[in-house]
């Protein structure tokens, strides 16, 4: 089988790491993909945007199953685009269509869903444009830290959490006002949640579903929690909260309503479903759907599944997971992020990176990188992650930090702490 993956990223490295290793892979292509992707796939030059460009490569190199990494493809179409095209109709497609992404395109639509489906999520009110001094008050009458999220996509810039009630109501007005455009002409303001994050991620054929390694995620650019919020600084998988107790609560408060709410409403979603929960006194509630697999989750939960990837993906898209399970590694996996220095606010790019061949014990997925007259070199925020097995996350950590060490360019950065806030 031929199969195309969608995307740049180190989510799309471990994809095509594990769909290499599979025995019913004939070719493997990504599109537009990195140095690290061209190790295990073969690259194809392609806008994601560029659907009739992504069409040519489908039927020039005749594949059969292609994988979305990135949301926006989805929430632009890129489903519908597949189905509606007789040339295209037959190959297996793994992401929902445009309405389906909405549970990410639309933090509103989202919201309204869990509320049909009696889903646990924080309570809250969305906004218009002309509604400012209404969400004023909506604000007012909530207590501190305050949570705006601009409606629509932002590239991860449209959460805003703040501490004073007066900076809040600003930044309402600023947002609806066109700070992100169309995506924050809808605000939602909800309540803040305590607790521990948790990423759940499910692969569904629409109806049915396997649950995939949880992961956890971590969010901010510097050590103990703090600073600025970016794609993510590592994760690490099992996630000892997360216990058996918990995992059923998830799914049968979180992930079964979900599935039963996608089935209700006849929308057409086949491929990931990303469940952003937090842990509130032993209770998920969700903070976010995403339509795909999160990054760097997918740098430890790939590595975690035991077995061949590929067939389940093509359950997933032709309806076929009825009763199927996933065996998970006993291992646990965890990845480092390295990152160029100044991110998540500006930074270069185009430094010499060395090393990153020098890393036994480790695999190392190229999040950031390009090939510059043969020589590596960052070209992105987030440039390479290392991820490691161990007997817990600790040990797997270990090794990763030991290989961070070897990888080296000018500014590189990486937090140290990563699973110290986990026994
Ligand atoms: P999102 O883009 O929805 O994932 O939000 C970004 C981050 O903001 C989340 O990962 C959380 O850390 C935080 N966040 C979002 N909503 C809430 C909430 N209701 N309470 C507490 N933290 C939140
Ligand atoms: N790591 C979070 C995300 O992919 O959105």
């Amino acid at each position: 089988m031929n199969v195309l993956i969608l995307g740049l990223g180190g989510r799309e490295h471990a994809m095509a790491w594990k769909i290499a290793q599979s025995p019913i892979l004939t070719q493997l292509f990504v599109a537009p993909g990195n140095p690290g992707t061209a190790e295990v796939a073969t690259n194809l030059n392609c806008s994601l945007s560029d659907f009739s460009t992504i069409k040519k490569i489908v039927l020039e190199h005749r594949i059969e199953l292609v994988v979305v990494g990135p949301e926006v493809p989805l929430v632009e179409g890129l489903a519908d685009y597949f189905f509606h095209d007789p040339m295209l109709s037959e190959v297996k497609f793994v992401g929902p269509d445009k309405h389906a992404a909405q549970m990410e395109g639309s933090k509103d639509f989202a919201k309204q869903f869990m509320m049909r489906h009696g889903i646990p999520t924080a309570r809250y009110a969305t906004f218009h444009a002309h509604e400012v001094e209404a969400g004023q008050a909506y604000l007012a009458s909530l207590h501190a830290p305050y949570v705006l999220k601009a409606d629509g996509l932002a590239a991860g810039k449209g959460v805003l959490i703040l501490d004073s009630l007066t900076e809040a109501q600003e930044a309402l007005k600023t947002l609806l006002s066109g700070q992100f455009g169309e995506a924050s002409a809808r605000v939602v303001i909800e309540e803040f949640l305590t607790g521990v994050e948790l990423s759940v991620f499910a692969l569904t054929d629409g109806k049915h579903y396997v649950l995939l390694p949880e992961a956890k995620d971590y969010k901010r650019i510097g050590e103990g929690d703090t600073g600025l919020n970016t794609g993510g600084m590592g994760a690490v998988s099992p996630v000892p909260f997360a216990d058996a107790d918990f995992m059923r609560k998830v799914e049968e408060q979180v992930v079964a309503p979900t599935m039963k709410g996608i089935q209700a409403e006849g929308m057409r979603y086949t491929g990931f479903v990303f469940f952003g929960l937090i842990n509130v006194n032993g209770n998920p509630f969700v903070i976010e759907y995403n339509c795909r697999m999160g990054d760097p989750e997918t740098e430890v939960v790939m590595p975690r599944i035991a077995e061949d990837v590929l067939p389940l993906l093509v359950a997933a898209a032709t309806g076929g997971l009825e009763g199927k399970t996933l065996r998970f590694d006993e291992r646990a996996a965890a990845t480092v992020m390295l990152v160029a220095g100044g991110y998540p606010e500006e930074y270069v790019k185009g430094d010499v990176i060395t090393g990153a061949g020098d890393t036994s014990g480790s695999i190392v997925f190229h999040a950031g990188t390009k090939l510059h007259d043969g020589t590596l070199q960052t070209n992105g925020g987030r440039v390479i992650a290392v991820t490691s097995y161990g007997s817990t996350i600790h040990d797997a950590l270990e090794m990763s930090y030991c290989n961070a060490e070897k990888i080296d360019w000018r500014g590189k950065y990486y937090r140290r702490d990563l699973g110290m806030d986990l026994k």
